[in-house]
């Protein structure tokens, strides 16, 4: 921990002492390069969050008006949002009900002659079925664009998140596993596509051109040297706290293994590596009773998103989408629940008394 301090104060130090405090000091290129690597990548684009990381990794990808992208019913809305801003249409398909993941075989169902694209979200931290996904997409020629809000460090299968599908997106807003505040990152293998989101997000500028000269219709998403300077320091703290939660949730999970009427999210083997962003369940009784007892006895808890994200007024009556049969979906947001990652960074003792008051808030 002192270390890490040190580190910070260090690199905050010279941001503070350079001329550079916004997108173009070398710490920005850095966090990049080291985020990428991280994740198993090559390439890393930073921005100012994590919903225009998305946004751009559409355009990047050619993705616009006429076109469709098919996404989960069940994430923040920003998965949604990125694909209507850039004039395409979301597609909403169900989730499996146990994992909280896009249902590979219902993507399959709702491909159509307008779709371009699939975004799979690591819901909670466990990767969505990447070998499903990918077969899919692989059979229809369509390109996976990451949601990885979640899932820092995650893995499927030993692969880290981000570096399967064409193109990533992770967020570093305030709730993340990992945080400036605000950011975040686009991350892949082809250099082209960072190359194009780049030009979107540095004003239409080129590499190596001039700074006047503007070839595209970009903007300005670039990040600060002080959100990466913090984010070099957030990286190197991340494996031991992705471990540290890890353990915690085993325990919670083993000392709840026999509890009837609540059930936790399913990780599947291939993804047991993850962030344990969010420690999902759901419960057969009184969801309102459970989340009442359990944020009574002083532990935090969110009685999941009110509603899929097609039941947002910005998308009811299926307004500007289109929407594939979610059963599963619907279920999930009338009795699932998660505890927050901050939660999980305690001692085992504390882990003992977290899952004793689960146990306690299921059977009151
Ligand atoms: C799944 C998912 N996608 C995208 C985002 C958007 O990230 P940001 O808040 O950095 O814009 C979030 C953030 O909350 C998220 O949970």
């Amino acid at each position: 921990m002192a270390c890490f301090r040190r580190a910070r104060t260090r690199t905050s130090d010279e941001v503070l002492s350079s001329d550079r405090w916004g997108g173009y000091h070398p710490f920005v290129a850095r966090f990049e390069q080291e985020f990428a690597a991280f994740q198993q990548c090559r390439f890393g684009l930073s921005a100012c969050n994590g919903t225009v990381t998305i946004e751009m990794a559409l355009e990047a990808l050619g993705i616009g008006v006429g076109d469709e992208v098919i996404v989960p019913a069940i994430s923040f809305i920003s998965t949604a949002t990125a694909v209507s801003r850039v004039g395409a249409t979301p597609v909403f398909v169900d989730i499996e009900p146990d994992t909280f993941n896009i249902d590979p075989e219902r993507i399959r169902e709702a491909i159509g002659t307008k779709t371009r694209a699939i975004i799979p979200v690591h819901f909670g931290g466990p990767m969505a079925d990447m070998d499903a996904i990918t077969a899919v997409a692989s059979a229809h020629g369509l390109p996976i664009l990451e949601d990885a809000a979640h899932a820092h460090g995650s893995e499927w299968n030993g692969t880290r998140a981000g570096s399967i599908g064409a193109i990533s997106s992770f967020s570093f807003q305030n709730g993340k596993v990992m945080t400036a505040g605000e950011g975040g990152i686009l991350l892949s293998n082809d250099e082209g596509l960072i190359d194009r989101a780049r030009e979107v997000l540095d004003q239409g500028r080129r590499k190596g051109e001039g700074w006047f000269f503007h070839y595209s219709l970009g903007t300005n998403y670039r990040i600060t040297a002080w959100q990466s300077a913090v984010l070099i320091a957030q990286l190197e703290r991340l494996p031991e706290q992705n471990a540290r939660r890890a353990r915690t949730a085993a325990i919670i999970r083993e000392r709840l293994r026999d509890l009837r009427g609540l059930h936790f999210q399913r990780v599947p083997d291939a993804a047991r590596v993850h962030t344990n962003y969010l420690l999902l369940g759901w419960v057969d009784g009184d969801r309102g009773a459970f989340h009442k007892n359990l944020t009574g006895a002083g532990f935090p808890c969110t009685p999941f998103y009110p509603h899929t994200l097609y039941q947002n007024p910005l998308y009811r009556e299926h307004k500007n989408c289109r929407v594939m049969p979610c059963p599963n979906a619907e279920a999930r947001i009338k009795d699932a629940f998660w505890v927050p990652h901050r939660a999980l960074l305690g001692t085992e003792d504390d882990a003992m008394a977290l899952a004793a008051a689960i146990r306690n808030s299921t059977l009151s």
